[in-house]
């Protein structure tokens, strides 16, 4: 009898079943998924790997994870060396977009197809972007501080605030400050809000690799020059956990005033939790790196099937959160439109904190009321 070799098995099995897409990988068998993660530094990306590596594994398809230590140089080479193992797609959390073009033309020559992960690379090799609407996290952030102080309600009252932003060469952090500070600056404009630093723009309060000692020594730097004489701080605007925890050890040991000072962060980092249910920070914006996975795994499936990726994908991959498909806010440094898939961020605090992150499993308590990742 003629053996049947098995592809044709599956091929003729495929087309038996009347298949609605053609299947470019067999999914899961030899296909391989290459994750290039920027550093195991920054508490988050730790997880982001772990669900990432859990979801495609489990799915069936071999994983390929690097973590490139923050060195931009690096991540190229740990991306190079998936090229030349042959994986099938490149999911990227970029540590500087512009430092990978010329990997990403690599990839685009050896037609392997790029998801761009939470943080944008504005490749035109990049097919699509996964992340939290960036600008929002900001905006909540903003909204958190006109909230709790009630800025609209001040009167004559004035508050006094200090902002501290991100990594400038991470997409991100552009996205994070103008959501907050877009928020704020009618307060500024107004007098409400005062920045006795000065510092409002930019480059001037961001921190290169979100470096919390860092954001701590810049903050060390500005309550010595601006805050000595006795002047009061009422916020500290921090785009993220790591460099929201350097301002709050800024303020614990270079601040001599005894008022509460509203700090705000980003992520649900576990000594920043802490810090929360201490009163040392007032609220973090936690994304659910979890469903990033979930969102960045279906996309891939699409896309390694051959399925049209479009808004579709929402209602057929059933995700229990909610997700934005979005062809507008975010494009290539040629212009293009980078089709973006956007979950959305939320706003934890104190009092919400085990509603948000125990009852959904994030996070254990333990007895002393502090949060802690679940395994
Ligand atoms: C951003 C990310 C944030 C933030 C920062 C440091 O790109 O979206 O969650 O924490 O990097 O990892």
């Amino acid at each position: 009898m003629k053996k049947v070799s098995k592809l044709a098995l599956a091929a003729a099995t495929v087309a038996a079943l009347g298949a609605v897409t053609t299947t470019c990988f067999a999914e899961g068998a030899s296909t391989k998924i290459g994750i290039a993660m920027p550093t195991q530094s920054l508490e988050r990306w730790n997880r982001d790997g772990s669900y990432l590596q859990k979801q495609f594994e489990a799915a069936g398809y071999e994983v390929e994870l690097t973590y490139s230590d923050n060195e931009t140089d690096q991540q190229v080479n740990d991306i190079q060396n998936m090229i030349s193992d042959g994986v099938n797609m490149l999911v990227i959390a970029a540590i500087d977009g512009e430092s990978l073009n010329t990997v990403l033309e690599e990839a685009s020559a050896a037609n392997i197809p790029v998801i761009s992960y939470d943080r944008l690379i504005k490749s035109d090799a990049v097919s699509y972007y996964v992340s939290f609407d960036n600008y929002t996290v900001g905006k909540l952030q903003g909204e958190y501080v006109r909230d709790t102080l009630d800025l609209d309600n001040a009167g004559d009252k004035t508050y006094n605030i200090e902002f501290t932003a991100g990594d400038p060469a991470d997409n991100n952090a552009g996205y994070f400050f103008n959501g907050a500070y877009d928020v704020l600056s009618p307060y500024i404009e107004a007098g409400t809000l005062v920045v006795p630093s000065g510092q409002t723009d930019f480059d001037s309060v961001a921190t290169p690799a979100w470096s919390t000692d860092t954001a701590m020594e810049r903050m060390q730097n500005i309550l010595a020059s601006y805050y000595a004489d006795g002047t009061v701080l009422d916020v500290a605007l921090c785009s993220n956990d790591s460099t929201a925890l350097g301002v709050a050890q800024a303020i614990e040991s270079d601040y001599a005033g005894d008022n509460s000072i509203l700090v705000t962060g980003q992520d649900g980092d576990e000594a920043n939790l802490a810090n929360v249910v201490d009163g040392k920070q007032s609220m973090t914006v936690y994304k659910a790196v979890a469903n990033e996975a979930v969102v960045t795994l279906d996309l891939a499936k699409a896309m390694l099937d051959g399925t049209t990726v479009d808004e579709s994908l929402i209602e057929a991959s059933g995700w229990e959160f909610d997700c934005s498909y979005d062809t507008t806010s975010y494009e290539t440094s040629e212009g293009h439109a980078c089709p973006s898939f956007l979950l959305v961020p939320d706003v934890v605090t104190k009092d919400n904190m085990v509603e948000k992150l125990v009852d959904t499993g994030y996070y254990t308590q333990d007895a002393d009321g502090y949060l802690h990742p679940a395994e």
